[in-house]
């Protein structure tokens, strides 16, 4: 585009161009006139030509240059008329000044010099001055009309070469309109192209305009219909648009952007959809910031599949928490099930020789009263037995016997019936659960397990027994899988004894007599009689918070290799927690003990 170049027009001082006075020329046919007239303006200073005849005169007029004529009217032959009509015709001639002489005796019809383009009469006799005067104003006037022609040509050719340049101009505007245009639609298309949502607004706020996508969105029917409208004006609820307020304040008056403000909006068919929208403040030449760009993008289907992705790894992970558990689980009843036939297998091959011992304890005590009832008969018939027999009876005790043997077979008829405890207690913690819960007495469970433990809480080289106190409550029958109850009690006592084991380190036998190992169980039902408690506490090692944070995990373990597996925590709470309802939780201090809380509703 071209910018208009400011034009000036100068004109000429009219003023000193009248200093060129040119020629006069003077036609008369009488001698006397042209005389009179010559010297005057002669004597003015003018130059002077002279012609006695019209045609003279038009002669003269090809060659000399003439600023003007004084031309006699009466002539012979061209009169002064006709030499008028013939310069005024002629091109080249007829911008020069005609000034007529009449005597004044001459009736001369002036109008008709007048109407052929004479200028002014002059009257003969001449007065001098006069005839001077009128010269003068008419050169004055001519020169002044042709100086002024002169710019009215200049003007004309300026305002020509104006009209010219606008134009052009108009034509380069309308061209750089119609390229503007263009550009705008291209604009427009690509704005509307653009799937994301884009608006503009300015320092308020308010819009300045927005594209089609965001047009549809808000349900408008053309973009322009955004434009002075802010959000509150449009279907976006207070609350947005009162963040979307602070929001935009905060991009224009910091000149932050804000890039990727994820967020959920209801499109105005009520579909939930999420959005990503940037704001970016727009600045004007100075750096200034005069209003603000919002790009917005509809992730609803990446957020969807997102999603998707985020439940199909939480599935996996649950997946594959189950399948340790799953797997925790066999490998635990794998070893339950194994230890529980070889209990049970025990406990079975124990039964029949205890079953022979229990059943011939009585009749051994009858005869034992036979032979010592036909020992006392014998003394009596034979009050005096030989020597060998009294040293014998002497040498055995017989009174001894006879006092101790009865007690000796009672506290054997005790051993069997320990025996046979010992082996319905093993047979207790050795049932296999059926597939669903059975009535059990928890205290039976707790007892057998102990026992199974037994071994382990006997005294030592290096440490007195581990004491196990029982403060067992009132328990009803619980309904559970017993065997499975059996093996959380047998994981958390099992745990009691290494911590106690591990507290005993560097500690030598006195000190752990004066302050001795002991694993405390407390039974009872809750105070609203909806559940059965079973604590269990040790004065053990305790443990540490990062420990603690722990100890449920799969295969967390603080035990050396082939010690633990880290697995009797995490099977103990999914039997409470998952098989039974429960609830398994933990206190514990380090170098103080631990106790854990078994909590199975009733
Ligand atoms: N009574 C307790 N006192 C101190 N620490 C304990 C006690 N009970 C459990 N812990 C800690 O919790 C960890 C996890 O116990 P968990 O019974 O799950 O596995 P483990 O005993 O190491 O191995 P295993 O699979 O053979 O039982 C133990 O290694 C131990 O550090
Ligand atoms: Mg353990």
């Amino acid at each position: 585009m071209t910018a208009f170049s400011s034009t000036s027009i100068t004109f000429n001082n009219p003023v000193t161009d009248l200093l060129d006075n040119g020629i006069i020329l003077i036609v008369d046919d009488v001698p006397n006139n042209l005389k009179v007239l010559s010297d005057t303006l002669a004597n003015a200073g003018f130059e002077v030509a002279i012609a006695t005849s019209g045609e003279s005169a038009l002669q003269q007029l090809e060659h000399t240059p003439v600023s003007l004529i004084l031309l006699d009217v009466m002539m012979p032959g061209m009169d002064g008329f006709e030499t008028c009509q013939r310069i005024k015709a002629n091109l080249k001639t007829r911008n020069i000044p005609i000034i007529f002489i009449t005597a004044l005796s001459e009736s001369v019809n002036k109008v008709t010099g007048f109407e052929l383009g004479a200028i002014d009469y002059i009257t003969k006799p001449f007065q001098q001055g006069e005839v001077l005067v009128r010269v003068r104003t008419h050169l004055k006037l001519n020169q002044l009309s042709q100086s002024l022609e002169a710019r009215n040509t200049e003007l004309q050719q300026l305002t020509q070469q104006l009209e010219q340049r606008v134009t052009e101009r108009t034509q380069e505007l309308f061209t750089s309109i119609e390229t503007l245009k263009q550009t705008q639609q291209l604009m427009r298309l690509v704005f509307d192209t653009i799937p994301h949502w884009v608006g503009w607004k300015d320092i308020n706020s308010v819009y300045l305009g927005c594209n089609q996508s965001l047009a549809n969105a808000l349900n408008l029917s053309s973009p322009d219909e955004i434009v002075g409208k802010n959000d509150y004006d449009l279907l976006i609820s207070k609350e947005e648009s009162d963040w979307y307020r602070v929001c935009d304040r905060r991009v224009m008056e910091s000149g932050q952007a804000e890039l990727h403000i994820i967020e959920q909006w209801q499109r105005a068919d009520g579909q939930q959809i999420w959005l990503d929208t940037s704001k970016i403040p727009l600045r004007d030449a100075k750096g200034n910031v005069f209003g603000i760009l919002l790009v917005t993008e509809d992730i609803t289907e990446r957020q969807l599949a997102q999603e998707e992705l985020k439940q199909q790894k939480q599935n996996l992970e649950e997946a594959l928490v189950e399948l340790q558990g799953t797997q925790v689980q066999l490998v635990q009843s794998e070893k339950m099930s194994a230890l529980g036939n070889l209990v049970a297998g025990v406990a079975h091959e124990i039964n029949n020789p205890v079953g022979f011992l229990g059943g011939n304890i009585q009749p051994a005590l009858d005869y034992i009263k036979d032979i010592f009832g036909l020992i006392d008969l014998y003394q009596q018939e034979y009050s005096n037995p030989s020597g060998i027999i009294v040293d014998e009876i002497e040498a055995i005790d017989l009174d001894y016997i006879r006092e101790d043997l009865p007690k000796l077979v009672g506290s054997m008829r005790e051993g069997v019936k320990r025996i046979r405890d010992i082996s319905t207690s093993l047979r207790t913690f050795s049932r296999a659960d059926s597939d669903r819960p059975v009535a059990c007495n928890i205290h039976d469970g707790i007892d057998s397990t102990i026992l199974i433990l037994k071994h382990r809480l006997k005294p030592s080289e290096t440490r007195p027994e581990i004491q196990v106190i029982k403060e067992y409550g009132q328990l009803p029958l619980v309904e559970c899988f017993a065997g499975q109850l059996n093996q959380v009690f047998m994981n958390i006592l099992a745990n009691a004894i290494d911590a106690l084991e591990e507290s005993n380190i560097g500690r030598d036998f006195e000190e752990i007599k004066v302050n001795p190992n002991w694993i405390k169980i407390i039974t009872k039902i809750s105070d609203n009689k909806q559940k059965v408690i079973i604590n269990i506490k040790d004065n053990g090692k305790g443990m540490n918070e990062e420990v603690k944070s722990k100890v449920f995990d799969h295969l967390f373990t603080t035990k050396a290799v082939g010690k633990g597996t880290g697995l009797g925590l995490a099977i103990a709470r999914q039997i409470v927690e998952e098989t039974h309802c429960g609830k398994l939780s933990f206190n514990s201090v380090i170098g103080e003990g631990t106790e854990f809380i078994i909590e199975i509703p009733l």
